[in-house]
């Protein structure tokens, strides 16, 4: 089965932190792969820039190994390469001071008409500088947007001041904020499922569902990323972000359209309407975690102490929430979201568990009747399973049975998705915000999280350990357990 490939505008595409981590993983195998599907024009250009002093040909070297290192040996074809090397230019730049700026406009000058894009793949602290000297140097043209990367900010208040400062210089149309997990084929599926389809949406409320739960959880620890992370922990770095876009694309109501700032607008309604978490029922609704040395995947893994390199650390690697909406359609409905680190696997899913059927026509003989479930998979193995009951075949009787609609997207389209980064850029170079974020939606989702980390800090509230290829701490089983349902792991 093969996908249209529509060529995107010419562009010229300035990666600040060329030569970063994210640039290496992610922006450059994303763009290498469009280029060979043939999505890039001839006169897109990608522009490194960094401090160090590199020069043409050794940042080439980078872009070769960064290639060699995150994408597959077998895509590496020595064309396609050729012809993406081709598109690779690099300016060293002192970011917050003037050096390298006049040549990055020079450079600049011959793509006036074309879409410009500032990708800031650096710390938040430099977006204002960058955004200054941009603004300096002229170099803001109508076809320029910016492209920034989380964390924006680490409360609602730094996360204002991470926004006004690209403000001055960026108009709103002009702002790209990436949550890579809108740019993941199942995150965008949800779209496609509850509104290209009439069976979800009538039974898509709390008449017909029970509850709902999101769990994105890694098998991995902090790695190199300890520093951050010590700093940051599980709410700042998932739930404020990736967790809450997915609970707001399965909560909203239909937008209008399927354009930015109609979908945007009902996330954001979902986020205004998340029931307060204060210091009143944290407690009761949120478990913190940190794991302890432990096995995974039967090998030996180290604890979060251990792997940040300190003595002691109050950051959790684990959250728990039940979560409520406040609105017609779904009160009454807990959510229940969870996130972690070296966890039991890698497995991100949605479980919509509809309520059981309001009566039963068979006698006990029959069994018991499963409530109707649908999974819809966001990783590994992207998909969705809808439980449903049927009569076990044979002549012994109506006896039912649950068994599983199950559809992997691998599997019926015989092609593996796209990185989320390959989709999300080409929308950076068309100009479709759609799967970004709102100013106003990150400063909502803040509104919905600061409290819950004050809670936490005021309260001292207790972090549990778990030992790492768990899925986390028994008082996370107990906070789902208390509402009479189970985690999906535990329930099969
Ligand atoms: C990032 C977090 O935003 O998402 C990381 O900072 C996390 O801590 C990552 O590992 C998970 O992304 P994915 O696409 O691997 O699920």
């Amino acid at each position: 089965m093969s996908s249209r490939t529509i060529q995107v505008s010419p562009f010229d595409l300035v990666v600040f932190g060329g030569t970063g981590d994210l640039a290496a993983r992610k922006l450059l195998p994303a763009l290498f792969q469009r280029d060979r599907a043939g999505q890039l024009p001839s006169n897109g250009r990608i522009i490194g820039v960094s401090r160090r002093t590199l020069g043409d040909d050794g940042y080439l070297g980078f872009v070769r190994q960064s290639l060699k290192d995150h994408v597959k040996a077998a895509d590496l074809e020595p064309e396609a390469l050729e012809r993406f090397l081709g598109r690779i230019h690099f300016c060293s730049v002192d970011v917050t001071g003037e050096a390298g700026w006049p040549e990055l406009a020079a450079l600049l000058a011959s793509g006036v008409e074309f879409v410009r894009a500032f990708y800031f793949a650096v710390s938040p602290d430099l977006f204002a500088p960058i955004s200054q000297r941009i603004k300096q140097f002229g170099l803001v043209t109508p076809h320029s947007r910016v492209v920034v990367e989380k964390p924006l900010g680490k409360d609602g208040e730094s996360a204002r001041e991470v926004n006004a400062a690209v403000a001055c210089v960026f108009e709103e149309s002009q702002v790209f904020r990436i949550d890579h997990y809108l740019g993941k084929e199942t995150v965008q599926n949800l779209m496609a499922l509850r509104f290209a389809n009439r069976m979800f949406e009538p039974l898509w409320n709390s008449t017909h569902i029970d509850h709902i739960q999101i769990t994105v959880a890694e098998d991995i620890g902090v790695g190199d990323r300890g520093g951050y992370y010590d700093t940051s922990g599980a709410v700042r770095d998932m739930v404020q972000n990736h967790i809450l876009q997915l609970l707001c694309l399965i909560a909203m109501e239909p937008p209008d359209a399927f354009q930015a700032d109609s979908v945007r607008d009902e996330k954001l309604k979902v986020l205004k309407a998340l029931k307060r978490i204060n210091e009143r029922n944290a407690e009761h609704c949120t478990v913190r975690g940190q794991y302890r040395s432990g096995s995974v995947g039967g090998l030996p893994a180290p604890g979060y102490l251990e792997d940040i390199g300190k003595d002691e650390s109050d950051t959790e690697t684990f959250v728990a929430i039940r979560a409520e909406i406040a609105n017609w359609r779904w009160a009454g409905v807990p959510f229940f979201l969870r996130t972690g680190k070296r966890l039991g696997g890698r497995t991100s899913e949605i479980v919509v568990n509809f309520r059981p059927i309001s009566h039963s026509i068979f006698d006990h003989t029959a069994g018991r009747i499963s409530q109707n479930r649908l999974v819809i998979r966001l990783q590994p193995d992207e998909g969705m399973t809808l439980e449903v009951m049927i009569k076990d075949p044979g002549p012994g009787g109506m006896r039912l049975r649950s068994i599983p609609l199950d559809m992997s997207f691998a599997e019926t389209f015989g092609v593996s998705n796209p990185d989320a980064y390959e989709r999300l850029l080409m929308d950076v170079i068309r100009g479709n915000q759609t799967l970004f974020m709102r100013h106003d939606e990150v400063a909502a989702a803040w509104r919905w999280v600061d409290p819950i980390l004050a809670a936490w800090n005021n309260t001292a509230q207790r972090i549990h350990h778990y030992a790492a290829g768990t899925w986390g701490p028994s008082a996370s089983v107990a906070l789902i357990e208390r509402d009479g349902r189970t985690w999906l792991e535990d329930s099969e």
